[in-house]
């Protein structure tokens, strides 16, 4: 039997593709190999969000040479983000010849046809797609936790914030039909899942049909029975709408959680990244969700060093990040990505100075999620166990409705199960607590 190994550099979205590659492959007959050295396939799934990501990819790139070499029936497929930039496309065959295959965002489902391709005549295979077409429904996914899913609601982004590669890797936004999505859901329910994450780059602009919205799709979703629970991601604040804030409310089976990435707090650097809000609106929404669900958490993605920024515009960044308490925060130091619009802004901000304020943004960050935390300490919450945690095999790790993640005791029967659990201590990152006896 074949083997194969995937590896994923990006954010869920790219996440879920693996599973979606995984479930493909499998189908072939193919197994998965935990580790890239046993593997007749190895698959790079990039990113090209930051810079970082790019240089990841190109380094493991770099290690598979010698496999290849040793072992010319190896194949080496590249796919994800960075395969919709020509530039990378001409790196790759201009330096990386034992590159196999090449595909892109828009046909990850074209997979299986390409490896049969390479597997017969013995020939590379580019086949990148400009822009979606029809969405191609049904495909396999396996996933990564059996209680736990990811499901696509929609694909691309129109917003076009000007430091962000996204809108030219993933395309323009197109919606999954609300039917096909809530057929998948009752599926992956009937096959044990208890928890589905939607996914969209700005699930607030899903259109599922004439009048049919985001908030809607939440309310036929909280319908399904044994659904426990239900997040999405990511939310941008321009579009949150009162109907969503109201479905907290009114449904049950959505986390009281949202991730509501804010990039800056002034809004001379907001309007030069086309976010399309202030701070004071941005802080309004909050105050607003925070009034109607009072036990709601907060967490948000942050750059740093943004073209222009000045030191008064980095501290009313951290005046938000006060005003808001995050439970938690992604920080970024603003990375120049070819193709967006920033790339061409003056007043690109010096690396010691773009470090200086990433730590004290993490510093501010680190203190009120700690604070958040703490408060937890004492209160018995609902907690969903994941599995073992990485670090302690005798620990295992859950989460509670507001994502925050709860190390404890338990056992493997209790994977998939959500359990009443008592928080004893906290730290920055976690909590920690013991299951209570019912
Ligand atoms: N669609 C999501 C986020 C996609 S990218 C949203 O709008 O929230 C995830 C995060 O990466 C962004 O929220 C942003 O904080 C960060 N990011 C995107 N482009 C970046 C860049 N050029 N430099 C640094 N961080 C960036
Ligand atoms: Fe990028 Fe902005 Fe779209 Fe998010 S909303 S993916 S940050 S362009
Ligand atoms: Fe995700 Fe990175 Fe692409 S963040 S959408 S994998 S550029």
């Amino acid at each position: 039997m074949k083997k194969y190994h995937i590896i994923t550099f990006g954010c869920q979205m790219n996440e879920h593709d693996s599973e979606t590659m995984a479930g493909m492959l499998s189908e072939m007959g193919m197994e998965e190999s935990l580790t890239r050295n046993e593997a007749d396939i190895v698959i790079l799934n990039t990113c090209s969000v930051r810079e970082n990501a790019d240089k990841r990819f190109f380094g493991t790139l770099g290690q598979l040479k010698h496999k290849k070499e040793n072992n010319p029936g190896f194949i080496v497929g590249v796919c994800g983000c960075m395969m919709q930039q020509q530039h990378i496309i001409d790196t790759l065959k201009a330096k990386y010849p034992w590159v196999d295959i090449v595909f892109g965002t828009h046909n990850i489902h074209m997979l299986p046809e390409l490896v049969k391709n390479v597997e017969t005549e013995n020939r590379k295979m580019f086949e990148i797609w400009e822009d979606g077409g029809d969405i191609v429904e049904g495909l396999p996914a396996k996933r990564l936790y059996r209680h736990k899913a990811f499901v696509n609601i929609m694909y691309g982004c129109n917003n076009f914030c000007t430091y962000c590669i996204v809108p030219y890797t993933r395309g323009r936004e197109r919606s999954r039909k609300p039917e096909d999505i809530i057929e998948e859901v009752k599926n992956l329910v009937a096959d044990g899942v208890v928890e589905v994450t939607l996914l969209g780059q700005n699930v607030n602009s899903y259109k599922g049909g004439e009048g049919y919205d985001f908030a809607d799709l939440i309310y036929d979703l909280n319908d399904i029975e044994q659904l426990r629970r239900i997040r999405f991601m990511t939310s941008h604040p321009k579009d949150l709408s009162d109907r969503l804030i109201q479905a907290f409310v009114d449904c049950d089976r959505l986390c009281n959680s949202i991730h509501l990435p804010v990039q800056s707090g002034s809004d001379e650097i907001l309007r030069r990244m086309n976010r399309r809000y202030d701070h004071d609106k941005y802080l309004n929404l909050v105050r607003k969700l925070k009034a109607s669900v009072p036990d709601i958490t907060v967490t948000t993605d942050i750059i740093v060093g943004f073209p222009g920024e000045t030191e008064e515009d980095f501290e009313e960044t951290l005046r938000m990040a006060r005003e808001v308490e995050y439970d938690s925060a992604f920080t970024f130091l603003y990375s120049i990505r070819k193709g967006t619009p920033a790339e061409k802004y003056e007043d690109q901000i010096p690396e010691e100075v773009k470090h200086e304020r990433f730590n004290r943004l993490v510093d501010c960050i680190n203190e009120t999620a700690a604070k958040k935390n703490s408060a937890y300490v004492g209160t018995v919450q609902k907690v969903l166990i994941d599995g073992r945690s990485k670090n302690d095999i005798f620990t295992y790790s859950g989460r509670t409705e507001g994502f925050k993640l709860v190390n404890l005791k338990a056992s493997d029967e209790l994977i998939g199960k959500i359990v009443d659990v008592k928080i004893t201590d906290s730290n920055t990152f976690s909590l920690v607590g013991e299951m209570i006896d019912d």
